[in-house]
């Protein structure tokens, strides 16, 4: 990808680096045809913040209760940003933890994809943000709205880019602080959202594997039926919207309940067949945690047995774009994905959107490399004072070489 910040004034020395790099295999192939190469999930990692809220605390808050809470959904309690948290710095965790597992410098990342449904701001994109705070200096970076199937959509883009090598490294994080835009008054969606970030770190490769199929879908018809209604063009902040909480989310939970068990196993039926795959080749399924009913139901329709599920929500809660890759890490972590084992993801979620995506896992263990992990928090340090000196040189350049002056 172009390196955006420099490509202003590029001295001679960076030039030639870019024209280099450019000849490189994968780094833009100069009118070459490609040969297709494979896109394996290298590296991997998550970020939770340390509040707990349960839901007794919940049921302080709202008329509801624990039982009623655990029945319907499945979730016992979730985590809760502190002040100084929001989705770039949960972002950032959780990519650092991917770099690491992938034993990859930032520097090396040609793309960076946040997928967000409670991004850091309207804009900039939250992967800007990302992107300078790691120091990734030759990497695009674009903020990817598809709610809850943000993080498919993200793999399946990144994949294939990666595949007909016009990048070679890309970034993929979920991240949401969807606890800002909760109405705590709303029992009958305060009780379903958490915060939290995964990220994975997508790379080619020769070898079979990877991601082997995707599938997307959209149904905009549907998209009144879970929103955030205020604070964008259609209804831009006014006081009124403030205080008939239209900044929050608004959802009919029986029709998003209904489309969720139906596109759940479409998605992952449709996925499979294009992989040349049935659910028996599946290690396991690493779906979208939204309510504990709507998994069970999917996993029946697809006849899955409850031990080859992923379920983490009765601690996180939904976590929408962070989700499937909060799960993926955490079975990781447990050991319950070994090389050469086929995982199907997939999800669902505001738009109306859906995603399935099935991945043949190839990596190994990450290595301990203790001098490696501390050449990249020196590289982070030094990306922070990269950050400032560009920030100081923008105000000095902005004041040293003023625009003529019309007509001049
Ligand atoms: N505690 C107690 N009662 C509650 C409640 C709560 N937190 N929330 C709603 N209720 C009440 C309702 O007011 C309703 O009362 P009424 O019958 O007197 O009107 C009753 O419970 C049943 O409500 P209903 O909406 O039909 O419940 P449900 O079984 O559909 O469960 C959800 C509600 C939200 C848990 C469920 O619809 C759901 O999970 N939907 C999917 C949501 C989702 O996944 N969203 C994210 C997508 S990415």
């Amino acid at each position: 990808m172009a390196d955006t910040p420099d490509a202003e004034h590029p001295s001679a020395l960076r030039l030639l680096a870019t024209r280099l790099k450019r000849k490189m295999p994968g780094n833009g192939n100069g009118g070459r045809p490609h040969r297709l190469r494979y896109a394996h999930l290298i590296g991997w990692g998550k970020y939770l913040p340390e509040k707990v809220l349960t839901n007794a605390e919940i049921a302080q808050m709202v008329e509801t209760s624990d039982e009623w809470i655990v029945a319907r959904t499945g979730i016992r309690e979730r985590r809760i940003a502190a002040e100084d948290e929001s989705t770039a710095t949960m972002a950032l965790s959780a990519s650092r933890g991917a770099l690491e597992t992938a034993d990859l410098n930032p520097a090396d990342l040609d793309l960076i994809i946040v997928a967000s449904a409670s991004p850091e701001h309207i804009f900039p994109a939250t992967a800007c943000l990302v992107q300078d705070a790691l120091g990734a200096t030759s990497a695009g970076a674009f903020d990817l709205s598809a709610a809850c199937s943000g993080w498919i959509y993200g793999i399946s883009l990144a994949a294939q880019a990666i595949a007909t090598g016009s990048i070679d490294h890309a970034l993929v994080i979920g991240a949401e602080t969807l606890s800002r835009m909760i109405n705590w008054e709303d029992r009958a969606t305060c009780i379903l959202f958490g915060d939290g970030a995964g990220a994975v770190v997508l790379g080619p490769s020769d070898r079979p594997g990877g991601v082997l199929s995707s599938v997307l879908g959209a149904d905009g018809s549907g998209g009144d039926t879970l929103s955030v209604p205020a604070g964008g063009s259609r209804m831009p902040a006014s006081p009124e919207t403030v205080k008939n909480h239209l900044h929050t989310i608004h959802m009919d939970g029986r029709k998003v309940f209904r489309f969720a068990t139906r596109v759940m196993r479409q998605a992952a039926t449709e996925a499979l067949e294009k992989a040349g795959l049935t659910m028996d080749d599946v290690a396991l399924l690493v779906p979208h945690q939204a309510n504990s009913r709507i998994i069970q139901s999917a996993a029946r329709a697809l006849k899955m047995p409850a031990e080859r599920v992923v379920v983490n929500l009765d601690r996180y809660g939904n976590t929408s774009s962070a989700s499937i890759p909060i799960a993926l890490c955490e079975a990781l972590e447990e050991g319950r994905v070994q090389p050469g084992d086929r995982l199907l993801a997939v999800g669902f979620g505001a738009g109306l959107t859906w995603g399935a995506a099935v991945i043949e896992w190839m990596a190994k263990p990450p290595l301990e490399r203790p001098w490696r992990s501390r050449l990249r928090a020196v590289l982070y340090a030094l990306a922070r004072v990269r950050s400032r000196l560009r920030r100081w040189w923008r105000h000095l350049e902005t004041w040293l070489f003023r625009p003529p002056a019309p007509g001049a």
